[in-house]
């Protein structure tokens, strides 16, 4: 179960911290569809969307996912991992044209339509780097996502540390696509893990130009 009263997104940022251990108690699955919901609301370039996600739950899948992502005990603990992945053929099979027709209900004009049409294959068939741009897009759900979680009482880890390969094959995933990140979602185990702290802004935040400390 979640909290009865969500947290405001201050406290959800604040108090978030990346949760070592898992107890198994299940995510309701309105609240995973709050959580998708959430991150199917991200911007993206173009509005492409070029993220997909998988589910995994069954204690099977996670045993498996586990194994795919150098034994981490809290992929097989938590009740439920979203494996946020990007599509490098999106795009090509059929994405933009749901991306026009979204676009035209909501207002889009004729000739901005058009301009995309022309555009975005250009931009997306030609770019230098389609991981990377994959991974721009993809973490901003996967983000928001993790937000919308904290916000409704879960407790979250995201995960870089797992075998791309292997969790394809796990997963069945198409070859046109990338996995980006893991989020366990469910209910801290046992202790927090420690804060780790922030950088200050002095050290990573500049005002106007580079090395000019921003005052308030
Ligand atoms: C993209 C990303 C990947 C991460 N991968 C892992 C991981 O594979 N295993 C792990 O235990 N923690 C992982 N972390 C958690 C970080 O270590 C953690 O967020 C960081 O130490 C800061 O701690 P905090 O989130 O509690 O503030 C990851 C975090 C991010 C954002």
């Amino acid at each position: 179960m979640a909290n009865l009263v969500e947290k405001t997104l201050t406290q959800a940022i604040e108090q978030r911290r990346a949760t070592p251990s898992f107890d198994g108690v299940p995510v309701p699955a309105t609240d995973l569809k709050k959580i998708l919901e959430a991150g199917l609301h991200a911007p993206s370039g173009y509005n492409m969307q070029p993220w997909r996600f998988v589910v995994v739950s069954t204690p099977e899948q996670r045993r498996r996912l586990r194994g795919a992502s150098f034994n981490q005990a809290k992929i097989e603990e938590a009740p439920m991992v979203i494996v946020a992945c990007g599509d490098a053929d999106g795009w090509r099979s059929g994405d933009l044209e749901e991306m026009l027709r979204l676009g035209r209900e909501g207002g889009m004009t004729e000739n901005y339509a058009e301009q995309a049409a022309m555009t975005i294959p250009e931009y997306l068939g030609n770019h230098p780097n389609l991981p990377a741009w994959l991974n721009k897009q993809v973490m901003l759900a996967f983000t928001t996502m993790m937000l919308m979680a904290e916000v409704l009482g879960y407790d979250t880890a995201p995960m870089e540390g797992f075998e791309a390969d292997k969790v394809a094959e796990v997963l069945k995933l198409p070859l046109s696509y990338q996995v980006v990140a893991l989020l366990a979602i469910g209910h801290l185990k046992g202790q927090e893990k420690f804060n780790g702290g922030r950088f200050s802004m002095a050290r990573t935040v500049f005002d106007g130009e580079y090395g000019k400390p921003l005052r308030f």
